[in-house]
């Protein structure tokens, strides 16, 4: 008998990439492919990779209470309802939004508001490559932030080798990474072509990589992180900088790397000087990363990359709904992207 599960926010980027992993995953039905303003369409008007006559369901609290596993890929304020409501009733949920990644004084810092239940926050923060027992046993998994968790991949590790206070973290992601929605500035004709950076020294995710260097490696205190806007529509790259530690060389730092992801699946350590680019992992749930030390300067720099829909979004869920549900954590995950 296979899962049932659902979707609610399929009409969205992150939703639409689930429902597309999801075809090829032997052991999960989609009972609900939930939607809000497209409650009703035809998927395959938004989503031509998606063919055929299924649409849009609304969304029922009721009948997501039935299913053995919910993913929510809306915007945090709707998931902070559903999430709560889910996480009450016993059922299984895939958090992709920021709801319950923070505890209620970092949501108060980092989003503006009061976090309505707090003793739900934070969720289990599922990046299984550090925590997958954790995330086996939990009930409600808050998924990472896209440049969160590809920058958490290459700096983690190495928290350990690097003096506190001097990292700084530079983010750059294709389109989709701001979800389907038109605004002026992803126009074709405003993207293309160009790259500009935004949001620093406050966007959300500067909170969610401090908290989570600290919970998963050493604490290194404040970080500077500014994110950019590529002019493609899918892939992420992280360039992180960070000052080594007094008797810290670039053997150690490769070693460490090399240690932490020896077995896993995922992620692929590229050797020294190899630079990882985007396009070899957009299509997959794989993160490359490659770090380098600069003799000079004696920083280390850490380059990672992933799909800020593969890794960074619906592959992250996948691969914690695979873990939640008792399945083989890989099912359904390419480990290889679509090159050239
Ligand atoms: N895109 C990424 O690369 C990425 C990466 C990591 C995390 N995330 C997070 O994942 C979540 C989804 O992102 P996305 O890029 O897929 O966004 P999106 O393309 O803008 O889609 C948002 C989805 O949420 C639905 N929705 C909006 N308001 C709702 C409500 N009140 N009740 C129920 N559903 C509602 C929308 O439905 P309608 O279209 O039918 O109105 C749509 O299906 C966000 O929290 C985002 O921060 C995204």
């Amino acid at each position: 008998m296979p899962h049932r599960i659902g979707i609610v926010g399929a009409s969205g980027y992150g939703g639409a990439e689930l429902l597309r992993l999801i075809a090829g995953h032997p052991e999960l039905e989609v009972a609900t492919v939930a939607a809000h303003s497209q409650a009703g369409m035809p998927i395959a008007a938004l989503f031509p990779n998606l063919p055929g006559d299924r649409r849009f369901d609304a969304v029922d609290p009721d009948e997501l209470a039935t299913l053995d596993l919910v993913f929510l890929a809306t915007p945090h304020g709707p998931a902070l309802e559903l999430g709560a409501t889910l996480a009450d009733a016993g059922v299984r949920t895939v958090d992709l939004s920021a709801a319950f990644r923070l505890d209620a004084d970092g949501f108060r810092t980092w989003y503006g508001e009061e976090h309505p239940r707090p003793d739900l926050a934070p969720a289990v923060y599922g990046v299984p490559e550090f925590n997958r027992a954790e995330v086996a046993g939990a009930t409600l998994v808050a998924n990472p932030g896209c440049y969160v968790v590809t920058a958490l991949l290459g700096l983690v590790p190495l928290s350990g080798l690097i003096e506190p206070g001097t990292v700084i973290v530079d983010g750059k992601s294709g389109t989709t990474g701001a979800g389907r929605a038109m605004k002026d500035t992803l126009h074709a004709s405003h993207v293309g072509g160009s790259i500009g950076a935004y949001g620093a020294p406050t966007h959300r995710h500067t909170g969610e990589i401090e908290r989570y260097l600290g919970v998963h490696g050493t604490d290194l205190g404040p970080i500077s992180f500014t994110p950019h806007l590529l002019p493609v529509p899918r892939g992420l790259l992280i360039t992180a900088y960070g000052q080594l530690a007094d008797d810290v060389y670039a053997d150690d730092v490769q070693a460490a790397l090399v240690d932490a992801y020896a077995d896993e699946p995922f992620v692929e350590v590229l050797p020294p000087g190899t630079f990882p680019v985007t396009k070899a992992v957009v299509g997959s749930n794989a993160c490359h990363v490659s770090a380098l030390v600069d003799p000079r300067t004696r920083r280390v720099v850490v380059t990672s990359v992933t799909d800020n829909l593969g890794k960074g979004a619906a592959g992250s869920a996948l691969q914690n709904a695979n873990l939640l549900l008792g399945l083989p954590e890989t099912l359904a995950l390419p480990t290889v992207g679509v090159y050239p």
